[in-house]
């Protein structure tokens, strides 16, 4: 006889397969699954199956870094990366497209950092070595992130789409933006990576970003300056980096400075007065 808890994994586990990454759960619902889990931890090893994300909001900001000792707690936010990354690998609705490459570039940095950049799709080098932005252009981040007194390893660094997007048999080093299709398919992986950090602050680098997490198609140039908001995070949008690659002028370096003291000012960051005029023209 098929009981209640088979029937409820099956059904989780078909969800699961048709791209569902988390679902709002009552209390109840809560506590019953929360026991079988710990029933199935306490249980002799089996193969183990990915368990759903319980999103367990509200609940109290995450705990800082602790020294590396204990297992990471049960859905813990570094849990529910893994657990994001796991699945985004085998991510049916952009396989499904058929128009995405197969190397799957997840995200890097600090799963408890206060500041989330989010650029647009893995280009050659970030396949290549499965990091988002270690070419040119993360090299570029760097550069900004250096300026704003911060380290890559603190802030938290993830992309719309998951997967570099395929240009053929030809491709080469070639990049491409990811398509509407494309950005709407890798969604509910970025927003699932926002809910599990929990950041004080969102920076979307170009527009395919501001696509995918505000829903809208307007320029960068017309989003700057403003806060949106995604999922109770404020956001700022600001030029991609590669914009200033090809942009190497003190007009766009100050705009995308000045996106950052935003977000400097917004996360309550000392900012010293020398940061304050960087990239302004000098004055005589
Ligand atoms: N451009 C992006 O938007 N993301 C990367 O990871 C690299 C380049």
């Amino acid at each position: 006889m098929t009981t209640l808890r088979q029937l409820t994994v099956q059904s989780l586990t078909h969800m699961m397969e048709e791209g569902t990454l988390s679902i709002p759960i009552d209390d109840e619902a809560r506590a019953i699954l929360r026991n079988w889990m710990l029933a199935a931890r306490q249980a002799p090893a089996r193969p183990s199956q990915p368990q759903p994300v319980v999103d367990s909001r509200p609940s109290a900001p995450p705990a800082p870094p602790q020294a590396n000792t204990a297992p990471p707690a049960p859905n813990s936010v570094e849990e529910k990366l893994a657990y994001l990354q796991m699945r985004a690998q085998n991510w049916k609705p952009a396989r499904a497209l058929g128009t995405l490459r197969n190397t799957m570039v997840f995200a890097t940095g600090n799963a408890h950092a206060q500041l989330m950049l989010v650029g647009e799709a893995p280009g050659y080098d970030e396949e290549r070595l499965q990091e988002p932005f270690v070419g040119r252009a993360g090299q570029k981040l760097n550069q900004i992130l250096a300026a704003a007194n911060l380290r890559r390893e603190e802030v938290y660094i993830s992309n719309i789409c998951k997967f570099r997007p395929d240009m053929g048999p030809n491709q080469g080093m070639s990049n491409r933006a990811p398509s509407d299709e494309e950005i709407a398919a890798c969604l509910p992986i970025i927003l699932a990576e926002i809910r599990a950090i929990q950041p004080a602050c969102i920076i979307c680098l170009g527009g395919t970003a501001a696509k995918g997490l505000l829903g809208s198609g307007a320029s960068v140039a017309s989003l700057r300056g403003k806060w949106f908001d995604c999922q109770g995070v404020p956001v700022r949008v600001t030029y991609h980096p590669s914009y200033l690659l090809r942009n190497d002028t003190l007009p766009a370096k100050r705009a995308v400075w000045e996106d950052f003291l935003a977000v400097l000012e917004q996360m309550k960051l000392n900012i010293t007065p020398r940061q304050r005029r960087f990239f302004l023209p000098a004055t005589s």
